[in-house]
């Protein structure tokens, strides 16, 4: 059923007040968005997030993903929100609204700060005659969304503790993505979450904090994170990877008969069980 935007909230800030963490994981087509849900179906009591958009409607179309996401977390068993992922633009977060996601991730990270504030503010203010809860982002994450380009975190773009507070304050935002040394996408060297910034960011903002850039995180790491106020945490190339190595491995049996339909169902029970090892670490 579709977690709606209070009953998202609701467990969000259950997870922050109990050191856990809900999954927002990234789809791109149907197998995607199916593998996600077949994993929520296996742990019930586990809500989830599906991430469908922004970067993924220029692969599947905005309203087709849209309305797949939408109808899949309806007809599921499980508790599914939609969220619409990194957004710059307040018309894409109106459309999603009206078609209702429960949840928006507006991204001015890129902006100065008062401009992150300004747009913030506005898609605060739009999701709310909607019923749907809003994360912004403040810091920038290096790495690309869509492609794992071994990025390493950049001490430069961190997120500032008392600008964070500051930030919260003013835009009224549900929840806030941190960049803590955290990277987009798998990375060379395994990443060392600044966890002393984490816990400075903790004391001064009230709202669940996010982290982005999940795939590859070690999972002492992600534990640490759960224990310093993260409470949403988002995984992307974990998903793609095992999608990709699930239909490298059923190619060569499906090829002499053009066998689509195998290649498909193996990649999404891989998403279905990176999904769950992702549930599971998080419980
Ligand atoms: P990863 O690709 O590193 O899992 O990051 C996903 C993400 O942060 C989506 O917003």
């Amino acid at each position: 059923m579709l977690l709606t935007g209070p009953d998202g909230l609701k467990a969000l800030t259950a997870a922050h007040d109990h050191g856990r963490a809900l999954p927002g994981f990234v789809a791109y087509n149907l197998e995607t968005v199916q593998g996600i849900v077949a994993a929520a179906e296996a742990h019930p009591g586990h809500p989830v997030l599906i991430q469908a958009g922004s970067s993924p409607f220029r692969h599947a179309g905005r309203d087709p993903l849209i309305r797949l996401a939408l109808d899949a977390a309806a007809a599921s068993s499980a508790r599914i929100g939609v969220h619409l992922d990194h957004s710059r633009d307040l018309d894409e977060i109106t459309v999603c609204l009206e078609a209702g996601y429960t949840s928006v991730m507006v991204d001015g990270s890129h902006l100065p700060f008062a401009e992150n504030i300004a747009l913030t503010r506005e898609a605060v203010r739009r999701a709310r005659d909607h019923g749907a809860w809003v994360e912004a982002e403040l810091g920038a994450l290096p790495g690309d969304e869509d492609v794992s380009t071994n990025a390493a975190a950049c001490a430069a773009a961190l997120t500032d503790p008392a600008q964070a507070a500051e930030f919260v304050a003013a835009t009224g935002v549900d929840a806030l993505a941190v960049a803590v040394g955290n990277v987009h996408g798998f990375t060379a060297e395994p990443v060392r979450l600044d966890l002393d910034r984490l816990s400075a960011i903790r004391s001064t903002v009230p709202v669940p904090l996010v982290l982005h850039g999940a795939s590859g995180v070690p999972e002492a790491q992600l534990r640490a994170a759960l224990a310093r106020g993260v409470a949403k945490i988002n995984v992307n190339a974990e998903l793609r990877r095992a999608y990709l190595d699930a239909i490298s491995a059923a190619l060569p049996a499906a090829l002499p008969g053009s066998d689509a339909v195998s290649v498909w169902s193996a990649g999404r029970s891989a998403v279905a069980e990176a999904a769950s090892r992702v549930i599971n670490a998080l419980s």
